[in-house]
């Protein structure tokens, strides 16, 4: 099968999107995140907070399931992430583990600053031994 050409820019453009309606009021630190799937669909999503901390849902789950729940279940192609800070953002543990439920090790997931600097890894670089189905 031969790979679609993973549009980065477009992406990166959703992302921006997204973290613009970011609900950040207790970190002030807004994320924005755009997944890429197997049929060309982009879905984004943003961190909302919420006052009981813990139940604060990052950008990169929030574009997974929106994406599921607009388009249903399907591959995972790419991520992309931006947040505004010195560093590009990684995704966290929590998120690593959702996207590995629709992607292979393979996906790439890039990061960006607001200001352009960019990280890029494979989600086997960031999540080496996911936890798999394969076990139950
Ligand atoms: N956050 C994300 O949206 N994605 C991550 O991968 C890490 C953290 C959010 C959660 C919280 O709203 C804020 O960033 C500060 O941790």
């Amino acid at each position: 099968m031969r790979r679609r050409k993973v549009p980065w820019s477009d992406l990166f453009d959703a992302a921006r999107k997204a973290r613009q309606r970011a609900y950040a009021p207790y970190s002030r630190f807004a994320v924005g995140a755009a997944a890429y799937f197997e049929d060309g669909q982009i879905a984004s999503g943003c961190n909302v907070e919420n006052a009981s901390y813990g139940l604060s849902v990052c950008a990169e789950r929030h574009a997974v399931g929106c994406g599921i729940a607009r388009f249903g279940p399907r591959r995972l192609l790419a991520m992309a992430i931006i947040a505004d800070g010195a560093v590009p953002p990684p995704p966290c543990g929590a998120c690593r583990q959702v996207m590995a439920e629709f992607a292979g090790g393979e996906l790439p997931v890039r990061c960006r600053t607001l200001r352009g600097r960019e990280k890029r890894f494979t989600l086997r670089q960031l999540l080496p031994h996911a936890f798999s189905n394969a076990f139950l």
